[in-house]
């Protein structure tokens, strides 16, 4: 499969079976941060579907990026269809590992599912410090709201992604709660926070 379809494989998945995730994941992030104005990144939108729930439930300008100028194409498309408040919701282009924004830009900072994929996680996390405001908070890493959704997903996935719950399984291996609060550390960010279970990967810290 080409890049093109994998990527339209991914949004066909995430508009169909993750669906459920992103109300709960918008919702967790909003709460857990306690930010709901000013400006917003997501690092590694996709089909942009988190964004567009983050501009949907809080007050926020959300940038939303990834380095995947075709998969921001299908984005748009996406969200014009879902009928996307685009005053609010500005796609853009650029890689985590090297933000196309200046220092104390944003007020919040979010990724989900993207981290995992970043060449060098250490300096994708400096990048999220260097463009967080004083005081702004950031939430990386990956989750699905709550149990119940990702047992959806779980059970509907095998027939698209027969493997992903290896992959899953793997990726926690990889990334222990541990391990997150190390890469953290390395990235010069002070107590972070680490949101570890069955449904939460996320390192959690304040600017
Ligand atoms: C599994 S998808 C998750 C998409 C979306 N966050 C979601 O939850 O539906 C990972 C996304 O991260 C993007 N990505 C991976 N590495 C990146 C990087 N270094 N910079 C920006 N985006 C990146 C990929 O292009 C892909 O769209």
């Amino acid at each position: 499969m080409n890049e093109e379809a994998k990527i339209r494989q991914f949004a066909e998945v995430a508009k169909t079976i993750f669906a459920p995730a992103y109300p709960a994941v918008a919702r967790q992030i909003i709460n857990t941060l306690g930010i709901r104005q000013g400006m917003a990144l997501e690092v590694g939108t996709g089909p942009g579907l988190l964004a567009y729930e983050l501009v949907k439930q809080s007050e926020l300008r959300v940038f939303a990026l990834d380095n995947k100028f075709k998969a921001l194409v299908l984005a748009k498309e996406i969200l014009h269809e879902k009928g996307a408040d685009f005053y609010r919701l500005y796609l853009c282009c650029g890689n985590a590992l090297n933000l196309p924004f200046p220092n104390h830009t944003f007020d919040l900072v979010c990724s989900r599912g993207s981290f995992f994929f970043w060449q060098d996680k250490i300096k994708g996390l400096k990048e999220v410090y260097r463009v967080l405001r004083p005081g702004g908070r950031a939430m990386i890493g990956g989750g699905f709201g709550k149990k119940e959704i990702k047992e959806e997903i779980r059970v509907k996935i095998k027939t698209v992604y027969p493997d992903w719950e290896e992959r899953v399984a793997k990726r926690r291996r990889e990334f222990s709660q541990e391990k997150l609060y190390q890469l953290a550390l390395k990235a010069g960010i002070q107590n972070p926070t680490i949101i570890y279970d069955e449904v939460n990967m996320w390192i959690v810290f304040t600017k």
